[in-house]
C-alpha cells in the first residue's frame, strides 16, 4: 500500500473511493489501524472522552493532543506508516487568532500529524487560510461541533431546516475555498450531507451520522468496536460483533465503508 498524502486523498475524493477514517490514541491500537488499511487516523479530542474520562472534549489542552499526537505518530512509523495522521486544535488553543492557531498546529505538526482539524464555521476561514498558505494541510468540522455542545444545547443533529442548511452550505463552501482538503460533518441529515458533497469536488467530507453520501467516513474507535461507557450513538456500528479480533474489527470497518455497506441509511441516519 502507497501512503496515503494529500494528493492521494484528492484522487481518491475525485475516483469517488471511499475514505476510511478513525480515531487512535496510542501507539498500538494506531498501529493496528494503520495495519488494517485505514486511510486517516485521527487524534480526535474525543481522547477527552475515551482516555481521560470527562463528559465533553471542552476540557481537552494542547498538552494533552500533543502527548497522544505523539503516541499515535510513534505507532504509525513502527509499521508500514501508510495512514495520513489529523490531530483535533482542542477547545482553546486556535480561537483567539489566526496566529495562536499556527502555534498550536505547529506543536501538533511536530509531533507527527500531517494535518489538523478545527470546528466551526465562517468565522474560521481566515485561520483556515493562513494556516494552508503556510504549509500545514487543515480538515474542517462542521455539524454537530462537540467543543461548542453548551453553545449548542446537547448533542444533537445539526443542519435541520431549510435556514440551518442555508447557513451550513455557505460554511461549507467558505471552508473549501479557504483550502481545507478534509470536511467533518457530524450529525448532518443524510441529504444535506450528499448535496454538501456533490458541490465540494475539492474537499473531502467525512461523515459520522452523516449518511452514506459523504466522500468518507469516521468513527470513535472504541466506538466501532464496542468498548462504550455510555450510551451508543444511533450511527455507530460494533464491527467487533462479527470479528475475532481488533485487526479483523478495523479490517471489516474499512472494507464497510470501501464498499458503501456502512453506514445503512436506515440505520446510522436523519
Ligand atoms: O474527536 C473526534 O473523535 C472527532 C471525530 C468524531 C470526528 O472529532
Ligand atoms: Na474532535
Amino acid at each position: 500500500r502507497k501512503p496515503v498524502s494529500l494528493p492521494r486523498l484528492g484522487e481518491m475524493r475525485a475516483r469517488g473511493e471511499k475514505i476510511a477514517m478513525l480515531t487512535a490514541y496510542d501507539a498500538t491500537f494506531a498501529a493496528l489501524a494503520d495495519g488494517a488499511g485505514v486511510d486517516c487516523i485521527l487524534i480526535g479530542d474525543s481522547l477527552g472522552m475515551v482516555c481521560q474520562g470527562r463528559h465533553s472534549t471542552v476540557g481537552v489542552t494542547l498538552e494533552a493532543m500533543r502527548y497522544h499526537t505523539e503516541c499515535v505518530a510513534h505507532g504509525v512509523r513502527r509499521v508500514q506508516g501508510t495512514a495520513w495522521v489529523v490531530s483535533d486544535l482542542p477547545f482553546g488553543s486556535y480561537q483567539e487568532s489566526r496566529e495562536q492557531a499556527l502555534r498550536s498546529a505547529a506543536v501538533l505538526m511536530e509531533a507527527g500529524a500531517h494535518m489538523v482539524k478545527l470546528e466551526g464555521g465562517g468565522w474560521t476561514t481566515d485561520t483556515v487560510r493562513f494556516l494552508v498558505e503556510r504549509g500545514i494541510p487543515v480538515c474542517a468540522h462542521l455539524g454537530l461541533t462537540p467543543q461548542t455542545v453548551h453553545a449548542l444545547g446537547g448533542y444533537r443533529v445539526q443542519g435541520r431546516g431549510d435556514e440551518a442548511a442555508t447557513r451550513m452550505r455557505a460554511d461549507a463552501h467558505a471552508l473549501a475555498d479557504a483550502g481545507a482538503a478534509l470536511l467533518v460533518l457530524e450529525m448532518v441529515p443524510a441529504q444535506l450531507a450528499a448535496a454538501l458533497t456533490a458541490e465540494l469536488p475539492h474537499c473531502a467530507t467525512i461523515g459520522i451520522g452523516a449518511g452514506r453520501g459523504t466522500a468518507g467516513q469516521v468513527l470513535v474507535m472504541h466506538d466501532m468496536l464496542g468498548m462504550n461507557l455510555g450510551r451508543m450513538a444511533r450511527f455507530v456500528r460494533n464491527f467487533m460483533q462479527d470479528a475475532d479480533g481488533v485487526s479483523a474489527a478495523m479490517a471489516a470497518y474499512v472494507r464497510a465503508v470501501k464498499d458503501g455497506s456502512f453506514p445503512d441509511d436506515a440505520l446510522h441516519a436523519w
